[in-house]
């Protein structure tokens, strides 16, 4: 099938009442624009012709390199918005699609049937229609005494008649190619000083010709987005899609209503996640986890059989049975070996915890290696910051910080020594020396240790 699709992004977006245009604002942390781009490609095979407006930063960033752009420098309407991309494909025939960039929930199947009815249509033109009690201000159908649709009414145009209408013009169409592009620049001056792209309909219809239409699949389909209500009631629809495949898959949530599952985790079977958890962007998480409650999990890898309590996790990897929280934070290249146990008031950065770990309380962990079962006091905090440049601290395996050490990198403890309480370490302590004092010396090898 030869289908080219025309996505209108030029919109200003005004009911947004926003700084930023209309489809740069995210669903399911993605922007509209990107899902009206990937669904209308993946349906036709072929690259699809967005229209922007002049100002329009991001936009075309936004919806990636798989598209081409034609800008209409002044926003005078849907049906001129279509006339800025003639040039670009009046030539090549065929059938046209032309979507919204507002109708994020259009699936591909969607763009795919509607280009192949209006394939076997000799007519100009199908239409993408839903019948709903909740009309949504959309353009309502109109047809004739013989069921023929006749024209779009536009809602703000619509007498008393017209808005009961529960047919609903959901903001796709396809067009013979050929028909479209000797007719666009026919279209009249509406009321509010705008060519209307749904006045192509009442022209084809005058014309005689044959006018089909398809009805979306699903109905959340329609959810287009003009205010940022339609925006939370969009992802209301989306936590729901998602979370059902989650649930239907082994994963148990005690709220689903409270529960945001970015598009890009994985989740193993049977964890369970509580009220309130966030899980965005690309996140894996294993069998048999406990995520939550009052948690955020972004970017990261959490192994099997982990708990992550009333925590943020970020840019992390946690091996297997490993413990997080409350109140903990794990930063960007924070990984925690199996076993790894961090209770309230942790927080790691840009370190390797190694398995049987230990940091029960309030403590801060940056730049550092600690090896196997080492126990981090209350309170210790590696001092890895001088004003210039990061250090790096390197405790030995089975090591044990006293509670309030401070370790003044760079530094490094050696295997099983010794912090005493509120020491600060500012020099090497040898493998299984004893440090104490402020600031530490060496005061002796722990027993029965060469
Ligand atoms: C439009 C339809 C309406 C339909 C509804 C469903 C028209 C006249 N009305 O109304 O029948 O029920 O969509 O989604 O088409 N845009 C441009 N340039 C412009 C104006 C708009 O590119 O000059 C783009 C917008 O960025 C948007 C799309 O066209 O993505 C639709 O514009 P919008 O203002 O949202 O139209 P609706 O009022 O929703
Ligand atoms: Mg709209």
């Amino acid at each position: 099938m030869k289908a080219n699709a025309i996505i209108l992004a030029a919109g200003l977006g005004t009911r947004m009442k926003s700084s930023i245009p209309k489809v740069l604002h995210e669903l399911g942390g993605k922007p509209l624009i990107a899902w009206s781009v990937e669904a209308c490609a993946q349906a036709l095979a072929s690259t699809p012709t967005v229209v922007v407006g002049p100002q329009a930063p991001g936009v075309r960033e936004a919806a990636g390199d798989d598209c081409d752009f034609v800008v209409q420098e002044e926003r005078l309407g849907t049906g001129h918005a279509v006339l800025q991309a003639r040039d670009a494909l009046r030539d090549q025939g065929g059938v046209v699609i032309v979507a919204n960039a507002d109708l994020p929930f259009i699936s591909s199947e969607t763009f795919r049937s509607l280009a192949a009815r209006q394939e076997g249509n000799p007519g100009p033109l199908t239409l993408l229609v839903a019948v709903s009690d909740d009309p949504r201000g959309f353009g309502r159908i109109k047809r004739d005494s013989e069921g023929r649709v006749a024209a779009i009414v536009e809602q703000a145009h619509a007498s008393e008649e017209e808005l009961a209408i529960r047919e609903l013009n959901v903001g796709v169409y396809a067009f013979d190619a050929d028909w479209l592009w000797a007719h666009i620049d026919d279209l009249p001056l509406s009321p509010k000083g705008e060519y209307y792209l749904t006045d192509l309909v009442s022209m084809a219809a005058d014309e005689g010709g044959k006018i089909e239409t398809v009805q979306v699949l699903h109905q959340d389909e329609i959810i287009g987005i003009n205010t940022r209500v339609h925006l939370a009631e969009a992802e209301g629809a989306l936590r729901q899609r998602v979370n059902r495949r989650w649930m239907e898959s082994g994963v148990t949530m005690l709220d689903p209503a409270t529960t945001y599952i970015s598009l890009d985790a994985e989740i193993g079977r049977d964890t369970v996640i509580f009220p309130n958890t966030h899980i965005i962007g690309e996140v894996r998480v294993g069998q048999d986890c406990k995520l939550g409650p009052n948690t955020t999990i972004r970017d990261s890898k959490i192994g099997d059989g982990c708990t992550v309590a009333a925590s943020v996790v970020e840019g992390a990897v946690l091996e297997e049975q490993v413990e997080i929280g409350p109140f903990g934070h794990l930063r960007k290249g924070a990984h925690l070996g199996r076993g790894v146990h961090m209770g309230n008031y942790g927080e790691v950065k840009n370190s390797r915890l190694e398995a049987g770990v230990k940091i029960g309380h309030f403590s801060y962990i940056g730049d550092a290696h600690i090896g196997e079962n080492v126990n981090i006091g209350a309170g210790t905090i590696t001092c890895n910051f001088d004003g210039e440049r990061k250090n790096k601290t390197e405790i030995g395996a089975e090591a044990f910080i006293g509670s309030d050490t401070m370790l003044v990198a760079p530094l490094r403890i050696g295997k099983g020594a010794r912090t005493g309480a509120g020491s600060v370490v500012t020099k090497d302590v040898p493998d299984y020396g004893l440090a104490v004092g402020v600031p530490a010396r060496v005061i002796r090898k722990l027993e029965g240790r060469d």
